[in-house]
């Protein structure tokens, strides 16, 4: 079950009450181009060639990019799937997640959808190799832990490391890691760019998202800033497939 509240400057943010069970549920999306194309237009006609190119071109690596058509008819777009998944589940997050933004944004030139498995974003201006500050939103766990100061240093001290990690002569831009916060309890981390971005701006990408988890996750047993060319998030328990 989410709940879910807008901000100021198109920030959304959602608050995850539980570990959901449901895969295949996207997590968010935005329909951010105002501008629309018409039914049996060019545009349409190379959006679905576009969604074809990163059907078979994503899975392999779980990272594509494409364009298709020319001039203003020309369509950018790219699909990302977490460093973990499978090459037939990233497929098929990829596949839902087009039909899902076909029904969520009817005929809209720009937009981008988050699933647990991957992100696909299209638009008609090219965005390739850079970082995409506008599309992002915030999730987290209600419950708190008891010593709030102590755990925000132990989580921005692990995504920091991991931002530098996946930065860093990593051929993926993703990272995960953990840190034994007691014998009981282990905290987990993951970060993870869009593989368009440079290292540099991978990190540049990452910093400011954990900069911003006071804005959403102070203290909470569980959280996500979530963008178009990076996320970062972590909980109690592990978050990939290993
Ligand atoms: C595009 O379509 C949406 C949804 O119907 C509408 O709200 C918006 O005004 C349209 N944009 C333009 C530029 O006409
Ligand atoms: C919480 O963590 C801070 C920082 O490490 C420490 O100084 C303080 O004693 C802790 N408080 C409790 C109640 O454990």
């Amino acid at each position: 079950m989410f709940f879910f509240k807008s901000i100021p400057l198109g920030l959304l943010v959602l608050c995850l009450l539980h570990h959901s069970a449901i895969g295949a549920s996207p997590l968010y999306h935005f329909c951010f181009s105002p501008e629309n194309y018409t039914a049996d237009s060019p545009y349409g006609a190379n959006l679905n060639s576009l969604f074809n190119l990163l059907y078979t071109k994503v899975p392999p690596t779980g990272f594509g990019l494409g364009s298709t058509g020319q001039a203003k008819n020309k369509v950018n777009g790219l699909a990302l799937c977490r460093g973990d998944v499978s090459r037939k589940d990233c497929n098929t997050c990829v596949v839902d997640a087009s039909k899902e933004l076909r029904e969520r944004c009817p005929y809209r030139k720009g937009a981008i959808i988050w699933y647990d498995h991957c992100l696909l974003k299209y638009s008609d201006v090219s965005f390739f190799g850079q970082i995409d500050s506008r599309n992002r939103f915030y999730m987290w766990n209600v419950q708190e832990v008891e010593n709030g100061t102590l755990f925000n240093e132990k989580v921005k001290e692990l995504l920091s490391g991991l931002s530098n990690k996946a930065s860093e002569a990593n051929q993926k831009l993703y990272a995960t890691g953990e840190v034994q916060l007691d014998t009981l309890t282990t905290l987990y981390g993951i970060a993870q760019c869009t593989r368009d971005l440079s290292g540099v701006d991978c990190k540049k990408c990452l910093d400011s998202a954990i900069s911003e988890l006071p804005n959403c996750c102070d203290a909470k047993r569980g959280g996500r800033v979530v963008g178009g060319s990076c996320n970062v998030g972590y909980e109690l328990y592990p978050i990939v497939n290993t």
